[in-house]
């Protein structure tokens, strides 16, 4: 371990390439490949295979992860006491008999506390000024800026003195609401460099969305910028801005409202949108400052950022990552999972608005002084080769996207992708959801030529990083299973009845729920201002355990394949939506009684919103009230929350206490009416004929 260093040195002859596997091996052994629940597409009979085998170089390093892997889990603190003082520069070094502290039990982790350091300085400030950091490409593909190391740490330290002059403190939470511009990246890194938490806000939410978590965080600043574009479409933020201000109950929370300008300068003519008291124009602002701004000496364990996401009940949680633990598993797993080497240009194309863009397109990368690819616009923008259109132009060695999009450019054939010259691809990356073995394959044989690594990362916004994939070159792939825990963590699956590890059977497989048994240094700490929402949702179901919220399958190879939430999260093109959320927009509406929102498996986004709704006296199903129903969800929540189905009905599946009882719903919605399990437990059980009829119908 001594000797392993940040990338597993030891490694390196195998895997500095990404290419290890034989192409020739594919489709040699036979084995048992679990159908996804997801989608309910079962694989073909053609993908019960494992792909592709590893040869005899890679079968010693899959040894050797195996060896690696216990080591980290033995001695945690050895393991990534080892990697932090590597792979991250300290202004205070943490104390070697401190590494980790507290436990799952108790729900007081901390890692490397007591040192210090600061995330923007490690970001950037540390690497080579004159290398390339962050090649950004707008909606239009001839809108490209490209920056350096020196560039962004330049202007980050105008934006943080910029900050600082607007009243910004160290601690202060900052609301990022901007589109997928550099801008946003630098605002991000700007404020870790003088130690105020950041809480982006997906752009995708809605006006009302944007004013819960901005009151829900007392956060006085927002940050924002005149507009978006995806598609060739104008997206209004300042407009919705100004309607999340209005949306603010306490008048006096938020102090200003910085904003970035893409167009108007000053000088120019009028801007398209009003310039409120509040309103700061953010360029010449940030032009104005002296571009060194002193790093913040932060504690490891004190707050770098919040990100809600949303669960089963309730207002969305802010997730709350720390500093030392989240830099060094962002780190480390960018660098371990997609094989990354000097000279990378790494691609992530989600939205820094979630976890992905977070620790793939900021922190991860840069970290690991790779250069980043950001991404403005829509896989299928002006046409759907524009994906391996950028990965030529800009010779992207790793490419990271969701199952949603391969399945979504999948139906457009092989066409598009072998029309480019895709040869500087290493690795190639899918999350969100579990990805089904077709995709999976089109991934692999169309876009990677057989010749790169698929790794299928499976991990949440609460563990900040990869916490279970297969390593390139390193450990064998399979399609659909996002196979074996990544270094340091504990992965176990537990009987959700007894919360007791499950044991194995006669085959070797285990069916359960997927927990951590020890923490790792990339989980979130705690939820903003509720700790004890925390215990109750993540460390208290399964005492000792962090428990996920999904249920999972494991081969007898240790290989898992994650099955879907137990809780009511429901997960659309990889977004993860609370139905709490959607219902309570649905009943908002003042001829709505009840509201039940439950996923219904599709094709390409995984799982589609279904919503199921009751009528108050006096209110008649029509297509205008459906369409204010739309339109409540698009105001309250966002426009990708908006249901694919509405369904009025007389009365919902409830048991005789009143609960809902969703799985029904589920199960209708599925078409899975045949295995609907027990029904006599609902105060009415003929609702269940009536549902089904009017789901066929309105199918
Ligand atoms: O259900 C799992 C699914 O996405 C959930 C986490 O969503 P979120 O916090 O928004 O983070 C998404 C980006 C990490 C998980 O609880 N999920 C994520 N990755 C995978 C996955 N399911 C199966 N396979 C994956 N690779």
């Amino acid at each position: 371990l001594s000797t392993m260093g940040a990338f597993g040195e030891g490694f390196a002859p195998f895997y500095s390439h990404g290419r290890q596997h034989d192409p020739s091996a594919v489709g040699q052994n036979q084995a048992f490949i679990r159908t996804i629940a997801r989608g309910g597409a079962a694989p073909s009979e053609s993908y019960n295979e494992i792909l592709p085998v590893y040869d005899a170089k890679t079968v010693s390093s899959f040894d050797k992860y195996k060896k690696i892997h216990a080591a980290s889990i033995a001695n945690p603190s050895k393991y990534w006491g080892d990697l932090a003082k590597a792979d991250l520069d300290w202004m205070v070094p943490f104390d070697d008999t401190k590494v980790l502290q507290g436990d799952l039990t108790k729900g007081d982790v901390r890692w490397f506390a007591g040192g210090k350091l600061n995330v923007a300085y490690n970001a950037l400030d540390r690497h080579d000024p004159d290398a390339l950091a962050l090649i950004w490409e707008g909606d239009e593909p001839n809108d490209i800026r490209k920056l350096t190391f020196g560039e962004m740490s330049n202007k980050v330290s105008q934006i943080a003195n910029a900050l600082k002059a607007k009243g910004v403190m160290k601690g202060d939470v900052v609301t990022i609401y901007m589109p997928m511009i550099p801008e946003l990246a630098m605002t991000m890194l700007a404020c870790a460099k003088i130690g105020a938490v950041h809480s982006v806000v997906f752009a995708g939410f809605s006006a009302e969305a944007l004013a819960s978590r901005i009151q829900a965080a007392k956060s006085e600043v927002l940050i924002t910028a005149d507009h978006g574009l995806r598609g060739g479409k104008n997206i209004a933020l300042k407009y919705i801005v100004d309607q999340a201000m209005e949306h603010i109950t306490d008048k006096d929370l938020v102090k200003n409202v910085l904003v970035w300008e893409r167009e108007y300068k000053e000088g120019s003519s009028e801007a398209p949108y009003q310039m409120k008291p509040k309103d700061v124009r953010m360029d010449p602002l940030v032009a104005d400052q002296r571009p060194y701004c002193a790093p913040e000496p932060m504690d490891a364990e004190d707050n770098l950022f919040i990100l809600y996401t949303s669960g089963s009940t309730g207002m969305p949680k802010g997730l709350v990552h720390t500093t030392g633990g989240y830099a060094l598993f962002a780190k480390h797993t960018t660098k371990t999972t997609f094989d990354l080497a000097p000279g990378d240009i790494f691609a992530c194309v989600a939205d820094c608005g979630w976890i992905t863009g977070h620790s793939y397109v900021v922190y991860g990368p840069l970290l690991n002084g790779a250069t980043t690819f950001m991404f403005e616009s829509t896989p299928v923008y002006p046409d759907e080769g524009r994906y391996w259109d950028m990965i030529q132009r800009h010779k992207i060695t790793q490419f990271y996207t969701a199952p949603t999009a391969i399945r979504l450019l999948m139906r457009y054939g092989d066409e598009p992708p072998s029309k480019y010259d895709l040869s500087s691809l290493k690795v190639l990356g899918s999350v969100g959801e579990p990805i089904n073995p077709e995709a999976w394959r089109w991934y692999y044989e169309v876009v990677g030529r057989s010749e790169c690594t698929v790794v299928d990362t499976y991990w949440q916004t609460e563990t900040g990083g990869h916490i279970v994939t297969n390593l390139p070159g390193v450990t064998p792939m399979k399609p659909g299973s996002c196979t074996l825990p990544f270094y340091g963590v504990d992965a176990v699956v537990l009987d959700p009845a007894t919360g007791h590890i499950v044991e194995p059977d006669a085959t070797g497989r285990v069916e359960g729920v997927m927990a951590v048994r020890q923490p790792w240094p990339g989980m979130a700490r705690t939820c903003l201002g509720d700790h004890a929402r925390y215990m109750t949702v993540y460390l208290k179901p399964y005492p000792g355990y962090y428990f996920t919220g999904d249920s999972v399958q494991r081969d007898e190879e240790g290989n898992h394949f994650i099955t879907g939430r137990v809780d009511d999260v429901i997960n659309v093109s990889g977004h993860r939506i609370g139905t709490a959320e959607v219902e309570s927009a649905l009943v908002a509406h003042p001829g709505i009684a009840q509201a039940a929102v439950v996923g219904k498996p599709h094709d390409i986004k995984g799982q589609a919103i279904c919503a199921f709704v009751m009528l108050r006296n006096g209110y008649e199903e029509s297509d205008d009230l459906i369409q204010e129903l739309r339109l409540s969800v698009r105001s309250e929540v966002g426009s990708f929350c908006s249901p694919d189905m509405i369904i009025v009905t007389p009365s919902l599946p409830m048991t005789r206490s009143g609960k809902i009882m969703r799985r029904i719903l589920r199960k209708i919605v599925a078409g899975e009416t045949d295995t609907l399990g027990d029904t006599s437990t609902l105060a009415d059980p003929s609702i269940v004929d009536t549902l089904i009829d009017k789901v066929g119908i309105s199918d």
